[in-house]
């Protein structure tokens, strides 16, 4: 059974080790602590089995907001937890009075891009090699939440 709750300190290093697996550029363990600390930043976990599966961190300010991270342990990912992450992030926005929503993701990352984009993220903007390690441009998605 997926039990979606609010970080903790305790997941911290579990969500560490996902980081390093899912990217290219890890958050560091003092980034998460940092945004845990403000009322505008949402950070949940999936727990399967007492384990960490997943994570998001988002930004909310007024009725905007932003995804600014979510990830699945790999060797869990393509059994639909990601979606359920999104999906209860998009919901608690809704229920906040969140209008608009962001992110930036890779084009090169389509499986990230097929999760937005069946979520109803619509491309909005591209951000010129936004990226440091690859100088990937960064594609912007929206979605408008009513
Ligand atoms: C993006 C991510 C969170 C998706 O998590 P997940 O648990 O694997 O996703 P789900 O199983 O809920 O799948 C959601 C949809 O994406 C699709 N999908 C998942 N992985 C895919 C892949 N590698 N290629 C194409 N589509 C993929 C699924 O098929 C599903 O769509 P469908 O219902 O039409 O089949 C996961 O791939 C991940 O952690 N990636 C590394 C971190 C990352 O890149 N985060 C995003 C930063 S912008």
């Amino acid at each position: 059974m997926l039990n979606i709750r609010p970080f903790q300190p305790c997941d911290l290093k579990a969500i560490i080790e996902i980081e390093k697996k899912t990217f290219s550029i890890p958050w560091s363990a003092q980034s998460f602590l940092d945004c845990a600390q403000w009322k505008e930043f949402w950070i949940y976990v999936a727990e399967q089995n007492k384990k960490i599966a997943g994570y998001f961190v988002a930004q909310v300010i007024g009725d905007e907001a932003e995804l600014h991270n979510i990830a699945v342990d790999p060797a869990i990912q393509k059994k639909g937890i990601g979606q359920i992450l999104l999906d209860t992030f998009l919901d608690k926005a809704q229920k906040e009075g969140v209008q608009n929503i962001f992110l930036m993701v890779r084009p090169s990352n389509h499986a990230a891009i097929h999760l937005y984009q069946k979520s109803g993220f619509q491309l909005l903007d591209k951000r010129p090699r936004y990226y440091e390690d690859t100088h990937e441009d960064a594609l912007v998605f929206c979605k408008r939440l009513i």
